[in-house]
C-alpha cells in the first residue's frame, strides 16, 4: 500500500505538492468594442460582459491593471449600417480598433494589447472571409480562402501601426498566419509585432453567446447576391471536431507560419488537444519559445455563470477548478471572461480554494 493520504492531510501537505498554480500573469480579459462614447450595453447570455465604447473601455481596462491583469484582447463591434459585404470597416484607415489600441496604449503604457483579426463582425453576412460563388454547388456561396488573406493582413497592419503588440487571427483562412507574418515584416514600424494563431479553433456551439455579443452570427448576403443561398455555419473553415490528429497539424503549421503563440479553442471541451500539443510543440520541445495559449470561451462562461446563479455550483471554486484544469493540461495563457474576477478576488482564492 502507498500512502497517497500523507501527501493530502493538511493544507500545508496539499500546497507541497500541488505543481500547478494560477497567476495573474496567466489571464487575459477579453473585451467587445464599439463606436460612440459613454456606452456600455450589457450582454445578456454573459452576465457581466459588457460592450464599451472607447473611453469606458479605458476606465475598464485601468481597473484591470490595477488588479494586475496586463493583457487584453480586443473585438470590435460595428453597428449593422456599418458592414459591408467585404467587411471594409475592419481595416480601413483610422478604424475602431485602431483607436482602440492608441487610447489604452496612452493611458497604459504597460499593457499588452492583442487584437482579434477576423472579418466576421465587419461582414454584412457575418462570414469570418469574403464570399464567391461555390465551385461545387450552383447557387450556392463560399467563403474564399485566398482573397481574404490580404484584407486579414490589411487589418493586421492597421492594428500593428496603432501599437498593438500581437495580432491574433481567428477566421481560419489557410495561410492567415504567413500573410500577416508577411505584411507585418514590410516596415519597421510594425515588425516587432507578433502574431497569435487561433491555430486549433473548432467549429463549436459553445461560440453561441460571443455571436450574440459581436453580432456576428452568419445572417443574410440576399442584397448582394440576391438568389444564392449563403452557408449557415462555419464548418467549412473552422475545424471538425471529430477528430484528434488535425488541431496538431494546425498549430504545426502555425509555428511554420511564424506564429509566436498558439491556440487551443475552446478550452475545456478540448484539454485533450491542448495536452497533446503542449507534449509536441510546448516547453521542453524544438519550438518551446511558442506559448501555447487556451481560450475558455463564451459558452464556457456563460455554463458556469448560469449554474452559479442558480446556485447549483459554488462561483468561485468552479471558475478557479476550470482555469487550474486548463493550466494543468498545458496552457501557459488563458484568455478568459472571469480574468478580472480572478485577479479581484485573488486573496479569497488564495486563501480558500487550494
Ligand atoms: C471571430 C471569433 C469568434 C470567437 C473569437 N473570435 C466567434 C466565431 O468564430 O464565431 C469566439 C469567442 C468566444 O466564444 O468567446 N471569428
Amino acid at each position: 500500500m502507498i500512502r497517497f493520504r500523507q501527501t493530502r492531510d493538511s493544507q500545508a501537505e496539499r500546497d507541497r505538492h500541488a505543481d500547478v498554480d494560477l497567476s495573474v500573469d496567466d489571464l487575459i480579459m477579453p473585451y467587445f468594442v464599439v463606436e460612440g462614447r459613454d456606452r456600455q450595453e450589457a450582454v445578456p447570455s454573459m452576465p457581466g460582459v459588457s460592450r464599451l465604447s472607447i473611453d469606458r473601455l479605458v476606465d475598464e481596462a485601468r481597473g484591470l491593471y490595477c488588479a494586475g491583469v496586463s493583457k487584453v484582447l480586443l473585438f470590435g463591434v460595428v453597428d449593422d449600417k456599418d458592414k459591408d459585404e467585404r467587411g471594409s470597416a475592419a481595416y480601413s484607415s483610422d478604424n475602431l480598433i485602431a483607436r482602440a489600441v492608441r487610447a489604452l496604449k496612452s493611458a497604459l503604457p504597460g499593457m499588452t494589447v492583442i487584437t482579434d483579426i477576423c472579418l466576421c463582425e465587419y461582414t454584412s453576412h457575418g462570414h469570418c472571409g469574403l464570399l464567391r460563388p461555390s465551385v461545387s454547388e450552383a447557387g450556392a456561396l463560399d467563403v474564399d480562402n485566398d482573397s481574404t488573406l490580404p484584407l486579414l493582413a490589411e487589418m493586421a497592419r492597421t492594428h500593428a501601426m496603432a501599437g498593438a503588440d500581437i495580432v491574433a487571427p481567428s477566421a481560419m483562412m489557410d495561410g492567415q498566419v504567413a500573410a500577416i507574418r508577411a505584411r507585418l515584416d514590410e516596415d519597421p514600424q510594425t515588425e516587432d509585432c507578433q502574431v497569435m494563431g487561433y491555430s486549433a479553433k473548432y467549429a463549436s456551439a459553445f461560440y453561441g453567446p460571443f455571436r450574440d455579443a459581436a453580432g456576428s452570427a452568419p445572417g443574410d448576403a440576399s442584397a448582394s447576391w440576391p438568389g444564392f443561398k449563403l452557408p449557415a455555419n462555419r464548418k467549412t473553415y473552422q475545424m471538425d471536431y471529430r477528430t484528434r490528429t488535425q488541431g496538431l497539424e494546425e498549430i504545426a503549421a502555425d509555428i511554420q507560419e511564424g506564429a509566436a503563440y498558439v491556440m487551443v479553442k475552446p478550452a475545456m471541451p478540448y484539454l485533450d488537444i491542448l495536452a497533446r500539443a503542449t507534449d509536441k510543440f510546448g516547453l521542453g520541445t524544438e519550438s518551446a519559445h511558442v506559448k501555447m495559449v487556451a481560450y475558455q470561451v463564451s459558452g464556457e462562461y456563460a455554463m458556469l455563470c448560469a449554474a452559479a446563479e442558480n446556485g447549483w455550483l459554488d462561483r468561485d471554486r468552479v471558475i478557479y477548478e476550470s482555469l487550474i484544469g486548463i493550466k494543468r493540461a498545458g496552457a501557459e495563457l488563458i484568455i478568459t471572461y472571469f480574468a478580472k474576477e480572478v485577479a479581484e478576488k485573488r486573496l479569497t482564492l488564495n486563501g480558500y480554494l487550494k
